[in-house]
């Protein structure tokens, strides 16, 4: 019998809901929150305040567009952390709620696994193009780096992450310094297109292992500026596009180099990408030009499940229904839920 599932997203900013049938999408809402703009990044009371808004509409279209009855639903799985516990407080508390209205189990799901499991998102039956375990997937998002060994479905095991800032963090931390608006990696990314990156260089870090830094490229971009500014008032202005370039290919260098080691050292050629920053053309190019250089099989998810959406909570939610694996309504949401 097909099991369909009712997913509820809402850790950071985006309030979203999905119907998934078996591994298959039947709809995909996100309500996105553009109070957020004026102040140059995410204010968690105004996110759960819009949460509260946004969350019964969204439901209520995920259902309609999905063409099912609310008596079809098997089970509610929500995103238990980790994000911002307003947020999160929201979404939890309408799962339970719908759960307990309608007799109906209820499965947590790890954000983070989730933006993994996007890899495994059909939009028809016949979809087969997904990675085999075991795989690695470099896992970028405004508050993640990390590199996952993903053994199955629902066993995966961080193998490198941040030592500090995410790779989204630093991009949005030196556009802003640039002056251009949050969230800041989209507008890098169009502005590097026009630019030569190899025209400004960046410090890297040298860690050990597979583990990143991105706080000193943060420091060494904000000093490089002020002083080119002292002597050129201008210079940000007159070089945006190689400024942004530059900066893009050091992040993106940053992240591949890693990634290259703990491809060799584990023997795993199957590569994929997942969270927000994947969106990024450079890093998409890149993963393109290694996959050839090293004999990578590569995936990159769909721009819509790259970001964050209730898709990738209902696949997680899929197969967490067919292990059983339910929580009870004392299930409270966790800011900071572990990997
Ligand atoms: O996964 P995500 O939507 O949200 C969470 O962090 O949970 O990721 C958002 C991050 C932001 O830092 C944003 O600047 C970055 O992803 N991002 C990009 C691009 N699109 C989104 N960074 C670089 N290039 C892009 N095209």
């Amino acid at each position: 019998m097909s099991v369909i599932i009712l997913a509820i997203e809402s850790s950071c900013d985006d309030t979203s809901a999905a119907v998934f049938k078996d591994e298959v999408i039947l709809s995909n809402c996100v309500a996105n929150q553009d109070v957020h703009k004026a102040f140059g990044g995410v204010v968690p009371e105004l996110a759960s305040r819009a949460h509260q808004q946004n969350i019964i509409p969204v439901v209520d279209k995920a259902i309609k567009d999905a063409k099912i009855k609310k008596e079809d639903i098997s089970a509610v799985a929500f995103t238990r952390g980790p994000g911002l516990m307003g947020s999160l407080l929201v979404g939890t508390s309408f799962a339970k709620a719908f759960a307990l209205t309608n007799d109906l189990p209820l499965i947590d799901v790890n954000h983070l696994h989730a933006h993994v499991l996007a890899h495994f998102i059909k939009e028809h039956p016949e979809d087969l193009d997904q990675p085999k375990f075991p795989f690695l997937c470099l896992l970028v998002s405004g508050g993640n780096s990390q590199i996952v060994m993903v053994k199955n479905h629902l066993e995966m095991e961080i193998i490198g992450q941040t030592i500090d800032d995410a790779a989204g963090e630093a991009f949005d931390k030196c556009a802003k310094v640039m002056g251009l608006p949050y969230p800041g990696g989209p507008l890098i990314d169009k502005l590097a297109k026009e630019g030569d990156e190899n025209a400004f260089t960046f410090s890297k870090p040298r860690i050990d292992n597979y583990d990143y830094s991105f706080s000193g490229l943060k420091t060494s971009f904000l000093y490089f500026l002020r002083d080119q500014i002292k002597v050129n008032p201008d210079f940000i202005e007159n070089n945006k596009a190689d400024i942004c370039a530059s900066l893009q290919k050091t992040i993106i260098d940053i992240l591949m180099d890693k990634l290259i080691k703990a491809a060799k050292d584990t023997g795993i050629n199957q590569i994929a990408l997942a969270g927000g920053v994947s969106a990024n053309s450079g890093l998409r190019n890149r993963l393109e030009e290694l996959a050839i250089q090293h004999n990578w099989v590569t995936y990159i998810p769909k721009f819509a499940y790259t970001t964050d959406n209730a898709a990738m909570i209902a696949i997680n939610g899929y197969y967490k229904y067919l292990k059983k694996d339910f929580v009870g309504q004392e299930t409270a949401p966790f800011a900071r839920l572990e990997f």
